[in-house]
């Protein structure tokens, strides 16, 4: 495999063209907006910058990066020589299988078809193909060049070669994979998300505000972030929408959304992303700031 087709250059797309292309891969990075495209190619420069100054990578090994990726708003263009594609659009099922049924129309038939879908049924997205064997779930971690954790997940019909063949990849990419069956939220969301969904509830409910929220898991439970503030970085309609998949595969009301989730959504507060979430991200992410609607005791 050399050559990489990633569909959608937002807060993931983004991570894993780097990924790929500090590796050594040729990228193509494709997104339906040319804003998101710019927007995704100045944070992979960011980020490189940000690994020079540590000294983990050299000004060479930048340059050789932002070189191995290539931008496109066309997909046809954008699939042409690809060898493997991963899917990382916006997290809304029609949107993924209207994909996936061009994907099976320009793609050769042993082009293998990823997704980095957080919580959508894999063997759906692959009853849309040609060939299902070939498309599997392979999910980053967010910030994908950062976190070593590939979730590969096997569809209903993925073969075993194609599993095989992801998780070496995955390695290659200095990741650890770890392969989960295809039900919903497979095992990272439908673990974090409740977790999430029932901080956000403690919030609504008034137990406290969202300092105390996250102090408590972050001092209590030694995670290192509390879970309002990975919210806010996971992007707030992306918890959403995998809550609402949560709730609608499994048919058990302990995943309804926080109505406050809902709300905020609903008003554009998307987190890190849209500029405010729980706390307010306009100055960056460095510094914490509770956004003005909790920064007071409910
Ligand atoms: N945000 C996270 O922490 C996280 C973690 C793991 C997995 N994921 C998954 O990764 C995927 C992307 O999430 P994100 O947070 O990067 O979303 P995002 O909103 O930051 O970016 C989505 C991008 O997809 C583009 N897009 C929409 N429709 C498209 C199309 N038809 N063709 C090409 N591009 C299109 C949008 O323009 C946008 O740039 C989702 O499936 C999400 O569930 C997200």
């Amino acid at each position: 495999m050399k050559t990489i087709a990633v569909i959608g250059a937002g807060t993931m797309g983004n991570g894993i063209a780097h990924t790929f292309a500090q590796s050594g891969f040729t990228v193509k990075l494709i997104d339906i907006s040319e804003k998101s495209l710019e927007k995704g190619m100045a944070t992979i420069a960011s980020n490189l910058d940000r690994m020079v100054a540590k000294g983990t990578i050299t000004e060479a090994d930048k340059h050789q990066t932002i070189g191995n990726i290539i931008t496109y708003t066309d997909i046809k263009d954008g699939l042409v020589g690809t060898d493997l594609v991963v899917e990382a659009a916006t997290e809304n099922v029609n949107l993924k299988l209207n994909i996936f049924k061009q994907l099976s129309e320009l793609c050769d038939h042993n082009v293998i078809l990823a997704t980095n879908t957080s919580s959508i049924s894999i063997t759906q997205i692959a009853a849309q193909v040609v060939h299902p064997e070939r498309v599997i779930g392979m999910h980053f971690m967010n910030p994908v060049p950062i976190m070593k954790l590939v979730e590969i997940i096997r569809g209903y019909s993925t073969s075993d070669e194609v599993t095989q063949l992801i998780m070496d990849l995955s390695k290659k990419l200095n990741k650890i994979p770890v392969e989960v069956n295809d039900y919903p939220g497979f095992v990272a969301n439908r673990i974090l998300m409740p977790m999430i969904n029932e901080a956000i509830c403690a919030l609504y409910e008034g137990v406290a505000g969202v300092e105390e929220i996250d102090t408590v898991m972050k001092l209590g439970m030694a995670h290192p972030m509390g879970p309002l503030q990975l919210a806010d970085f996971i992007g707030l309609d992306v918890c959403l929408a995998i809550l609402r998949v949560l709730h609608e595969g499994f048919g058990n009301p302990k995943y309804a959304p926080c109505p406050l989730l809902v709300n905020m959504v609903t008003a554009g507060k998307k987190g890190v992303k849209s500029g405010e979430g729980f706390y307010s991200w306009s100055h960056g992410t460095k510094e914490l700031i509770v956004s003005s609607n909790f920064n007071k005791l409910p």
